[in-house]
């Protein structure tokens, strides 16, 4: 969504803030925008699409500078046109924002009773319109600025800067995060320390509510109740080859072949010396005391969420009901006794997730979080926030995070076999020990990418797909249908194969592909038999199996993968990769823009 940057700087302030803009690129935006206050006045250059535009119109209309502010836009309210790119400016102001303004309809018909027109779709305009009216009527850049953001309902990160004031920055957060960078004799903000990383690895995160009020050499922060806040500066080191695409033609190409060595960290974080036992961080999970747990998770996260649900209740007999954030928040779930709530989210900004998360505040017995950010503020607001140490995830499809979620999820759902007596410590160290083998096994399958690549020349012909699984399958035929409609833009729906026969087999005929994961386990045979009804009716079934499913059924299918056989419980992780190498390969094929996908944004900081 929106990225935001700002900088009170030493130097030229635009290619500065183009460069930051392009580490907030991989949250999806459809325009750009710069504003600089340069010889004490406003100016600002804004562009539609690529930020190369924005940059193209720089080399013909360059933008001088000290000061300024930038913003990336993923239109909610207005289409993504020049009028309704940020920076969005009222006279002596200019404004960007992220998130939504939710009573700008009153604040813009309070303003116009006043005479004040507007000329965007936006609700930042109001903003910025009502910035003016504040200065307007006398009060200083500061107070107008804490006048307006207190006029503010919803969700939002705001960076307002002045006419005449090439020393101050005012930026305020509430549902939004917002970093502040400290520099030497310069600062800086950013929507993430990712934007801030080359500039300096001292950052403060604003909490909800704050204002900061920016100069050069300086930061005040001010608390929502109005009082002076101390916040804590850390160092954020973020290794610039996490942002960087190593020689890879995309990052989501990279974050695929980054799996075994990112599962491996988490392995090596979660697992005592000897590999035999997971420990959990802080004062632990305690899953004897529990009866039942509450997954909570939108998108990727979700279906690792269905996944774990299969974990939990196999390996600890622990019930689980899973839910979607923006569902759970508003259905108001009555949360029992003895229920751990636990959400899942890379990011940790998901707006729904956080506000599902504080729904069960004081409701749930404890707060537990499986996050990638760990600074993040689903993170912050967890009783316990167990990181999975993926590593900055930048290519909008979520592919490492995914796979580092079900590894830390399954680390969980061992752990709780063993605390509720459903695992000796014998079963628990065999498990630990084939999933500690898995990052091999992972590389085994990389290594055969080509493979991959042929398929999926195939299926890049296809208008529709199916994807079907059982069991520990089904999230993964779940996941394996959502690449490919982000990436490819190829229509791609998953069943459990049980469902097949009501409904979605009406859809089959030979232009069909039905990509269908099975491992050979114990319910292989009924997901065969599924198989077959759609051979039956002329679709192409694509088997992704192991040598032994193979075996039991090679006539009839269209295409196969063989992947290797692994541990019944780890099968999850492994198929991720077909699914994930299917779906790039097809959208590499199809040409579609893979790492920022049309529509899409990584973090969904708005409802
Ligand atoms: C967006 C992203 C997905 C992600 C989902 C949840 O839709 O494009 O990749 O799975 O948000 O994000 P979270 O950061 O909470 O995991």
């Amino acid at each position: 969504m929106c990225g935001i940057v700002g900088i009170l700087g030493r130097h030229e302030a635009s290619p500065i803030l183009v460069e930051a803009l392009k580490r907030l690129e991989y949250r999806g935006y459809d325009s750009a925008g710069l504003a600089t206050v340069n010889d004490g006045h406003l100016e600002r250059r804004r562009a539609v699409g690529k930020l190369v535009n924005l940059s193209d119109l720089l080399v013909r209309e360059p933008l001088a500078g000290k000061a300024g502010i930038g913003h990336t836009r993923w239109a909610t309210h207005g289409a993504p046109n020049l009028a309704n790119t940020h920076p969005h400016r009222a006279g002596p102001v200019a404004v960007v924002h992220n998130g939504i303004i939710e009573n700008y309809r009153e604040l813009r018909a309070e303003l116009t009773e006043l005479g004040t027109g507007h000329s965007t779709d936006t609700d930042t305009e109001t903003v910025a319109l009502l910035a003016q009216h504040y200065l307007e009527a006398g009060h200083p850049p500061r107070e107008a600025a804490m006048r307006t953001i207190a006029r503010l309902e919803g969700a939002y990160a705001l960076l307002f800067l002045f006419d005449g004031e090439p020393d101050l920055l005012i930026a305020a957060r509430k549902g939004s995060p917002l970093a502040v960078g400290h520099g030497d004799g310069e600062m800086f903000v950013g929507s993430d320390a990712i934007a801030l990383a080359p500039l300096t690895e001292r950052i403060t995160y604003l909490e909800e509510g704050d204002c900061a009020i920016i100069a050069r050499d300086s930061v005040e922060i001010v608390d929502e109740n109005g009082n002076i806040a101390n916040r804590e500066m850390r160092r954020i080191e973020i290794d610039p080859a996490q942002i960087d695409k190593g020689g890879h033609r995309h990052f989501m190409a990279k974050e695929i072949a980054e799996q075994p060595t990112v599962i491996s960290d988490a392995l090596r974080h979660y697992l005592t010396e000897d590999g035999r036992d997971v420990v959990l961080p802080g004062t632990g999970v305690d899953f004897a005391g529990i009866d039942r747990m509450v997954l909570v998770a939108c998108g990727t996260a979700y279906y690792a969420c269905l996944t774990a649900k299969y974990w939990f209740e196999q390996l600890a007999g622990l019930p689980v009901d899973v839910d979607i954030a923006s569902e759970f928040r508003y259905r108001h779930p009555p949360i029992p006794d003895r229920t751990a709530a636990l959400f899942v989210s890379q990011s940790g900004e998901t707006a729904d997730t956080l506000a599902a998360l504080r729904y069960a505040s004081g409701r749930a017995d404890s707060l537990l979080s499986v996050v990638n950010v760990p600074e993040s503020s689903i993170a912050r607001e967890s009783d316990v926030a167990l990181p999975i140490l993926a590593g900055a995830e930048i290519g909008v499809a979520s592919t490492k995070a995914f796979t580092c979620q079900l590894t830390v999820l399954l680390l969980m759902a061992l752990r709780a076999g063993r605390d509720r007596g459903k695992l000796d410590a014998e079963a628990l160290a065999d498990r630990l020990s084939a999933l500690r083998g898995l990052p091999a096994i992972l590389n085994r399958v990389l290594a055969r990418d080509s493979e991959f690549r042929e398929a999926a020349r195939a299926l890049a012909e296809a208008g529709n797909a199916l994807y079907l699984g059982r069991g520990l399958m089904y999230p993964l035929a779940l996941e394996g249908a959502l690449k490919m409609k982000e990436i490819s833009y190829i229509h791609a729906e998953a069943y459990a194969s049980g469902e097949l026969k009501h409904g979605p087999i009406a859809l089959i005929d030979k232009t069909m592909p039905v990509i269908v994961m099975a491992p050979c386990d114990a319910l292989f045979g009924k997901t065969v038999s599924n198989m077959q009804e759609v051979m039956a009716r002329g679709g192409r079934v694509l088997l992704i199996t192991d040598a032994e499913g193979a075996q039991q059924q090679d006539d009839g299918v269209w295409r196969q993968v063989i992947l290797p056989q692994v541990d019944p419980a780890l099968t999850p992780i492994l198929y991720a990769l077909p699914a994930q190498l299917l779906a790039y390969h097809t959208a590499v094929a199809k040409g579609t823009d893979v790492d920022q996908p049309r529509n899409l944004a990584k973090s969904v900081t708005v409802e």
